[in-house]
């Protein structure tokens, strides 16, 4: 039987209340008790059929137990499907996802997903709460962490690349899971940056900049959204039925599941849209199939689909009749995307626990903690040569739990190989240890920190013992190693911080250690763009390595012995100082414009100084030297139809490979409305290797330079202007080169 006859035949079968169970998606929380032991919630559940699907199982076994019990409560013998969060890596962890965009590599953000996807698959999941699509340019939202960056086309790739290493050829792909993208949409842009909070934005920042990564997912057949919990401009996004129903299905012809973030049906309320019964109907009717946790829809759908709701309290009324349309509505799209998984024919399919080789994944992880790594400063430290004397100091010298970063939920710390330990394998010698500085001094901040885990330890002593005895050791030492940022926890979900920056008694331990005159490597763990202030300036060598993953301080080590090259660029700008954010390379032109020197009456701040370091998006350093030749245009005059092909020459002038990503920006000085000064339209990379030069081409289009004139959501329109436009080339969105081009119409 094809699987829309299958949807049909159960669809007629199936009675009210067997739908609305179809719509519930639970946690797996306490999981199944059989025995004597009170009934857990979820085995009531699914003894009643009340349960469409599962997430965070933690084994195979639980969910092949669970499956069994669902079938045996299911009068039809609808399965469930299982979900889990399965953000940057599943039992093996990668690098964050700010990490992983930073390495600017489709083909490694694909691979990495595809690994995933297997460790999942081999445990009973058929669907990842992944890739995370939520542009940010907020340091200040602890998210960042978790999502693509700033930038609308980096992230666009990156979700296609996501999606398709998690499904493969599809739905129903052996050792592949079904995307979902989140969270649908503006999720990274909230008030002040804090987590949750709402967001108001112009329709075409939101069209040219929000929305496009998840018009990249659903065009590489991402089959399931999850929904945001904030409003965008006032509406929240579980009763969005513009963006959902409106934007998603009808205008970019999605035609998956869409699944509501944790208890988001229910946080109607609080946001303010009615009581419980009508935040049921709004949600429901924007498009929101599934109800995580809240249980919501199996509390109120019953009544409504009986008594409808009168628009008196909701200002949307709704016959009994029409509610249960849109019940069928939104079963038929579960039990779709349960056939689709290949799940109406076998519900265990998939559940022979072939896990992939743990090796295979260990080396991948540690490949993408190399490129993953950025290297902000370089003044002839790197890479250190083997045999040296090195001082290793800070927080974070032989920390694990850390480097697993936030929404690491199936990783162990006991699988990082901590940055000591990486160091004196790859060279044989173990370098000297010394806690320096504790990650937090205020015991406040240290037990919110350690709210969720223990990951935040601490060294009773006053800091001038530790510091005391950081240089000692510094001084005994050839060379220093400092390693500093942020916990964990400090990012991630409700993690959103006032003031991004490394916290104060880490940069008083880097100024300690600058002091001593030795050389000073700082090597940053993190989970946001920080602004390193000071410490960039006391730096000899300045490598930001985000929080790595089980192989990230391998991959580290890697890096500074120079046993792998440094190709990682900034997919984020990072702050020159904590209070310049929101900030973004491509911002709108001014009339009086920013970045520059200070000068009464232009753009910019009094107390910022001119030198501050600046470290701008697509920026990153590798060990080799790439020259870049004059970009040459095959035309500097074209009409909207034909395609202009930019060439460049670059050259690896040094004595090691090199991975240059060459970047290709536009301006539009002469426009209808003010137009970001740079805008990635494109970038390749290119592997060189010593004294090796290539010639790079970007074939460049009139779309390229669309943009959209949008008064209302339903009314946009895309727009380009003809006439002169600048076209950027270069190794970073600051230091770039240009030429002018004529679009003639
Ligand atoms: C997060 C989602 C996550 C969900 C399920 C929510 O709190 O916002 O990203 O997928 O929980 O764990």
């Amino acid at each position: 039987m094809g699987q829309g006859a299958a949807v049909d035949r159960l669809m007629a079968g199936m009675t009210l209340k067997e739908k609305i169970g179809q719509l519930n998606l639970l946690p797996a929380g306490q999981g199944l008790v059989t025995g004597a032991q009170a009934p857990t919630t979820l085995s009531q559940r699914l003894d009643a059929g009340q349960v469409g699907a599962i997430f965070g199982t933690k084994s195979l076994a639980s969910a092949r137990a669970m499956q069994e019990r669902a079938l045996a409560g299911s009068r039809l013998g609808i399965p469930l499907f299982f979900a889990e969060d399965v953000i940057h890596g599943h039992r093996t962890v990668f690098p964050l996802n700010i990490a992983l965009a930073c390495s600017w590599d489709m083909a490694l953000i694909e691979a990495t997903s595809a690994h995933a996807a297997a460790e999942a698959t081999a445990e009973g999941l058929h669907q990842v709460y992944a890739p995370m699509l939520d542009i940010s340019r907020d340091p200040r939202w602890g998210r960042v962490a978790e999502g693509p960056g700033e930038d609308p086309l980096l992230a666009s790739r990156i979700a296609a690349a996501a999606t398709q290493g998690f499904q493969g050829a599809g739905l129903g792909t052996p050792e592949r899971v079904a995307a979902c993208l989140k969270h649908f949409v503006a999720y990274g842009a909230p008030q002040s940056g804090r987590d949750y909070d709402n967001v108001s934005m112009a329709w075409e920042d939101l069209i040219e900049t929000y929305l496009p990564p998840f018009a990249a997912g659903i065009e590489a057949g991402a089959a399931s959204v999850m929904v945001a919990f904030n409003a965008v401009n006032r509406l929240p996004m579980h009763a969005n039925a513009p963006l959902v129903e409106g934007w998603l299905r009808g205008c970019q012809g999605f035609d998956g599941l869409v699944v509501s973030d944790y208890t988001g049906v229910k946080e109607l309320v609080a946001h303010g849209l009615g009581p419980a019964p009508v935040a049921v109907a709004r949600a429901l009717h924007a498009g929101i199939d599934m109800d995580m946790v809240g249980e919501d829809y199996l509390n109120e759908l019953p009544a409504l689909a009986t008594e409808g709701l009168a628009a008196r309290t909701a200002g949307l009324a709704m016959s009994p009749a029409a509610v249960r349309r849109l019940i069928d509505r939104a079963c038929r799209r579960v039990l779709t995307f349960k056939a689709r998984l290949g799940l109406l024919d076998d519900p265990f399919r998939g559940m022979a626990g072939k896990a992939p080789a743990r090796a295979e994944g260990r080396a991948l992880a540690r490949k993408a903690a190399a490129q993953s790594a950025v290297l902000l400063k370089n003044d002839g430290l790197l890479p250190l040569a083997p045999g040296s004397r090195m001082a290793l100091i800070g927080p974070f010298a032989a920390d694990r739990a850390n480097m697993l970063g936030t929404w690491a939920v199936s990783g162990r710390a006991e699988d990082v190989v901590p940055l000591d330990r990486a160091i004196a394998a790859l060279t044989g010698q173990a370098p000297t240890v010394c806690w320096g500085a504790n990650i937090v001094d205020e015991p406040w901040l240290e037990a919110r920190l350690n709210c969720h885990g223990t990951t935040v330890t601490r060294d009773p002593r006053e800091e001038s013992a530790l510091l005391a005895e950081a240089v000692a050791a510094a001084l005994a030492a050839d060379v220093v190693v400092a390693a500093v940022g942020e916990a964990k926890e400090h990012a991630g979900e409700s993690s959103s911080r006032l003031a991004v920056d490394l916290p104060a008694p880490q940069r008083r331990l880097i100024a300690a250690l600058a002091g001593t005159g030795k050389p000073l490597l700082v090597v940053v763990f993190a989970g946001r763009p920080l602004a390193l202030g000071e410490a960039a300036t006391q730096a000899d060598a300045l490598l930001y390595a985000w929080h790595g993953g089980v192989a990230g301080p391998e991959g580290v080590a890697d890096l500074i012995f120079g046993a792998a090259e440094p190709s990682g660029r900034l997919a984020v700008t990072l702050p020159a100082h904590p209070g310049e954010v929101p900030l973004t390379y491509a911002c709108d032109t001014t009339g009086r414009p920013w970045p520059g020197r200070f000068g009464k009456f232009l753009t910019g701040w009094l107390d910022m100084p001119d030198d501050a370091p600046r470290f701008p998006f697509g920026f990153g350093l590798g060990y080799s030297a790439v020259r870049y030749g004059r970009p040459i245009l095959c035309r500097h005059a074209a009409h909207a139809d034909e395609t202009v092909t930019l060439l460049l020459g670059i050259e690896n002038t040094g004595n090691r490979p090199a991975l240059e990503t060459v970047q290709l920006y536009a301006s539009d000085p002469v426009a209808r409305v003010t137009r970001p000064g740079r805008k990635l339209i494109d970038f390749q990379q290119v592997a060189l290797a010593p004294g090796e030069a290539r010639e790079v081409r970007f074939a460049v289009t009139a779309d390229q330079f669309r943009y959209p004139m949008a008064p209302t959501l339903e009314t946009v329109e895309w727009v380009r202007d003809p006439g002169m436009v600048g076209l950027h080339v270069g190794p970073n969105s600051r230091d770039t080169q240009e030429v002018a081009l004529t679009w003639l119409d």
